[in-house]
């Protein structure tokens, strides 16, 4: 099972470069900040206080959560507009601290991976602790204000108050008890400031092939 792990900080380019992976070598691509992302939804939507732990880890537990590529519904709510919208993205970093949270969500991330023999998967754990044996472990990075224009591009709104944001977000990510964002001893680093994305695919492309001679 060809598993690919794709972490770094906001706007570093996972998505699109993940997507754009899984896509060229015909595999699944799973985006598990969406899965955070949708249960904060869920809980701003259904009352649920976000300090309340136990609450929410209940939730998480319970739900129902389709994430794809085109769409994620929970609890039968389409979540796939809000869950990029700024009241989610504020209020994630806060639902990614809850202990119970990530066991819960990385359970059905392990469970994706083995219904989809295998995939590209992007996030801040996976070659950490999602899939410490990933065939191939990406920390892919880029400087701050390349970060900044790149989220701005793709979700709208001021640079300097989303460099502020990403500069807020990093830091919960990167210093949370719970397996916050690190780059593991065995993970490519990457820096994606002044690359395209296709000259970064094709040098993933060739690692993996490095990393798995059968993926071709
Ligand atoms: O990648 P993103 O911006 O959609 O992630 C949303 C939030 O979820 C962000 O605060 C980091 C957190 N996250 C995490 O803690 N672990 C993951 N595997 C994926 C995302």
């Amino acid at each position: 099972m060809i598993i690919i792990a794709i972490d770094g900080p906001a706007g570093a380019g996972k998505s699109t470069i993940a997507k754009a992976l899984a896509k060229n070598l015909g595999l699944r691509y799973l985006d598990t900040g969406a899965m955070y992302r949708a249960v904060t939804f869920a809980a701003l939507e259904t009352g649920i206080l976000l300090e309340d732990e136990a609450a929410v880890a209940v939730l998480a537990k319970s739900c129902e959560m389709s994430v794809t590529e085109d769409s994620v519904i929970i609890n039968k709510m389409d979540a796939t507009k809000a869950i990029r919208g700024p009241v989610v993205t504020k209020a994630v970093s806060l639902v990614a601290t809850n202990s119970d949270v990530r066991n819960e969500l990385r359970s059905r991330q392990r469970d994706w991976a083995i219904q989809n023999s295998g995939g590209v998967i992007e996030g801040r754990d996976i070659g950490s602790v999602v899939f410490p044996d990933a065939t191939l472990k990406v920390y892919l990075t880029a400087s701050p204000i390349v970060r900044a224009r790149r989220r701005v591009a793709q979700d709208g709104g001021d640079v300097d108050q989303i460099a502020a944001e990403i500069a807020e977000r990093d830091q919960r990510d990167s210093t949370r008890a719970d397996s916050p964002l690190t780059k593991t001893t065995d993970a490519v680093i990457v820096d994606t400031s002044d690359q395209t994305i296709e000259a970064v695919v094709s040098h993933l492309k060739k690692l993996v092939r490095q990393a798995n001679p059968e993926s071709n």
